[in-house]
């Protein structure tokens, strides 16, 4: 019989929220106001589409999904960090996420920068305290590496450029460019996350019989990042705001680099569904243990939120 996908994600879920909701106890010592805001921001209803990949990933490579809890909430901790600072006036300037007021119209621009720092900080104190030393930092590793300069910030940085908000050289729009763009501002932490699943579920193995099913989880990251960011700047030309909890119609308007801009929308589902596609055949030697992580890029191509 065929999983129940949708409530194995809901079981999923309701873990990981949990564990983020408990995590906030390492800082229990911190600023009444920081831990409200910390909590606001991290908790507010997201799909937790990360720490699900993680758990996925997990799996897909022979170990258990709980394990991959912590790892995945450390990721979530990050995204949500990176939610923030997109938010603010300085950035995207959105006054809703997630169907409630940004963290900086509800707790102020101050406050709001301080939330996403702490947040990113706490990130790396959770694997560190939850993992062996090995394991930690090998996740340590891979979430910094992901989430920095040449991860998402740089993404971030690039994405902006596109509409002036950062001084950059002029360039022509390409999809080239706006791959890289992507694969950096939105791939990168998905990529850490299929990484951290498998690290955690292989320990410190280090055979390299081994290597080919990362390489398997980095095909299907880079994939699955491409097709999150099309149909994200998908819903923001056809989605609602009640849906997706976001403003909508906002890219073009302020001039940002996006598939549906260079390519309109028929071409950008056409090439989400071919990257789907692509990422299936990548795990495609994981056999059935990697039929999560099918489920989940099959959900990204009809998602309205
Ligand atoms: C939104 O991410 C930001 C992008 C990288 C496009 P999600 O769509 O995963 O947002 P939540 O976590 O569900 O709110
Ligand atoms: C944000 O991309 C990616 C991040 C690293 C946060 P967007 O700016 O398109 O995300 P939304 O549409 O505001 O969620
Ligand atoms: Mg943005
Ligand atoms: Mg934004
Ligand atoms: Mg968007």
């Amino acid at each position: 019989m065929e999983p129940n996908w949708l409530a194995m994600a809901d079981e999923r879920r309701a873990r990981i929220n949990d564990f983020l909701s408990k995590s906030l106890a390492r800082v229990q010592s911190a600023p009444a106001t920081l831990l409200e805001a910390m909590h606001y921001g991290l908790l507010a209803p997201g799909k937790r589409v990360r720490p699900l990949l993680c758990s996925f990933a997990c799996e897909a490579v022979g170990g258990n999904w709980v394990e991959a809890v912590p790892a995945g909430a450390a990721v979530e901790m990050v995204h949500a960090y990176s939610l923030i600072h997109d938010d603010l006036p300085a950035m995207d300037d959105d006054d809703l996420r997630r169907g409630r007021p940004t963290v900086h119209k509800r707790f102020g621009e101050a406050l709001a920068i301080l939330t996403g720092d702490a947040l990113l900080t706490l990130a790396f104190q959770t694997l560190a305290e939850e993992y062996s030393s090995t394991v930690g930092a090998g996740c340590c590793l891979e979430l910094a590496r992901a989430a920095g300069a040449c991860g998402m910030v740089g993404g971030q940085v690039d994405d902006l450029m596109w509409e002036g908000k950062v001084a950059g050289p002029a360039r022509v729009p390409t999809v080239e460019a706006l791959q890289t763009i992507h694969a950096a501002k939105t791939g990168a932490l998905f990529r850490a996350c299929l990484r951290m699943g498998w690290l955690v579920a292989r320990g410190t193995e280090r055979d390299d019989d081994l290597f080919p099913e990362l390489q398997a989880l980095d095909e299907y990251s880079h994939c699955f990042g491409l097709v999150f960011q099309i149909t994200d700047d998908l819903l923001d030309v056809e989605g609602d705001v009640v849906t997706t909890g976001k403003r909508v119609g906002k890219d073009a308007a302020r001039g940002k680099l996006t598939y549906p801009g260079l390519l309109g929308t028929a071409s950008s589902r056409e090439q989400a569904s071919r990257l789907a596609e692509q990422a299936r055949m990548a795990i495609r030697c994981l056999g059935e243990a990697g039929a999560g992580l099918a489920w989940m890029i099959d959900m990204l191509l009809t998602r309205r939120q």
